[in-house]
């Protein structure tokens, strides 16, 4: 019985891979047929991704994306891929009388940054192909909240929103597929060096509709929907997972 849903026979790239979103992500990829390529930074968490993937022929790349020839390199490492996941990301929490240029740039160039030139290599390079489907991890930061001390993270997504609806239209020509998933507070390891208490998050857990943070496999599930020919109509579009936070 042919699935929409299935990723047989598509290569596709995830970055971020050695942690939360990115590698619930690429385990549910694996799980659904396709060959991986998984990036990040951290070889020895990369490395327990890479044990958990099903199926055989992936590959793992250790790489700073920040880096401008490591992002290179990611390209030139990687066969011909039919998906691309941009997904790493970090914060760092200041208000906004704290901005620095460096805490400023230091946000930037991972969450938006990294991902638009590892994008543009990979069209330019043509290491991605016709009909392939790119997919950004966004947030409800970038599209649609504004919180205390989130200004740096917010506008880096923001950024992100504008770029997908302007590549979807110039990558449109090529059968190139642009879309986000954004999603609400996620249980990963996003928020290990912000200064949370755990009666913080208890308290903005019950602003949550569903009573709960999402899984990371939650986000997963709406990437491979992106991934897959069952999404083959849609292009620039930003998707909301947030247990409905935002509805208020
Ligand atoms: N969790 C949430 O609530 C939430 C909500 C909305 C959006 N998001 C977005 O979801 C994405 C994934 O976040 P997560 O929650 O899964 O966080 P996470 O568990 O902290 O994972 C972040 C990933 O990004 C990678 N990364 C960070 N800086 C990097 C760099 N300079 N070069 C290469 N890789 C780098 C990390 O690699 P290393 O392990 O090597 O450091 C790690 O794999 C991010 O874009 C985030 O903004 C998260």
């Amino acid at each position: 019985m042919s699935n929409p849903f299935s990723l047989v026979d598509k290569t596709i790239l995830v970055t971020g891979a050695s942690s939360g979103i990115g590698k619930a992500t690429a385990i549910e990829c694996s799980k659904m047929g396709a060959k991986m390529v998984i990036t990040g930074r951290n070889e020895l968490r990369l490395q327990e991704t890479m044990q958990l993937l099903e199926g055989e022929g992936h590959q793992m790349i250790v790489a700073d994306l920040t880096k401008e020839d490591d992002l290179n390199s990611i390209a030139e490492q990687c066969p011909l891929i039919e998906g691309l996941v941009n997904n790493a990301g970090s914060t760092i929490m200041v208000p906004t009388q704290f901005i620095s240029r460096e805490k400023l740039q230091q946000v930037l160039e991972v969450n938006t940054i990294a991902p638009i030139l590892l994008t543009q290599i990979f069209v330019k390079k043509k290491k991605i192909a016709k009909g392939a489907s790119i997919v950004f991890t966004d947030s409800i930061s970038g599209v649609k909240i504004a919180s205390p001390g989130n200004v740096l993270y917010s506008t880096s997504k923001s950024a992100i929103y504008g770029f997908v609806k302007n590549a979807a239209l110039d990558l449109a020509g090529k059968k190139i597929r642009v879309n986000a998933v954004c999603p609400g507070m996620i249980d990963t390891h996003i928020l290990d060096d912000v200064s949370v208490t755990s009666e913080d998050i208890e308290a903005d857990v019950k602003k949550y509709p569903l009573k709960r943070y999402g899984k990371p496999e939650e986000v997963a599930y709406a990437i491979i929907y992106f991934l897959s020919d069952a999404s083959a109509f849609t292009t620039g579009s930003s998707l909301v997972i947030d247990g409905g936070f935002t509805l208020q």
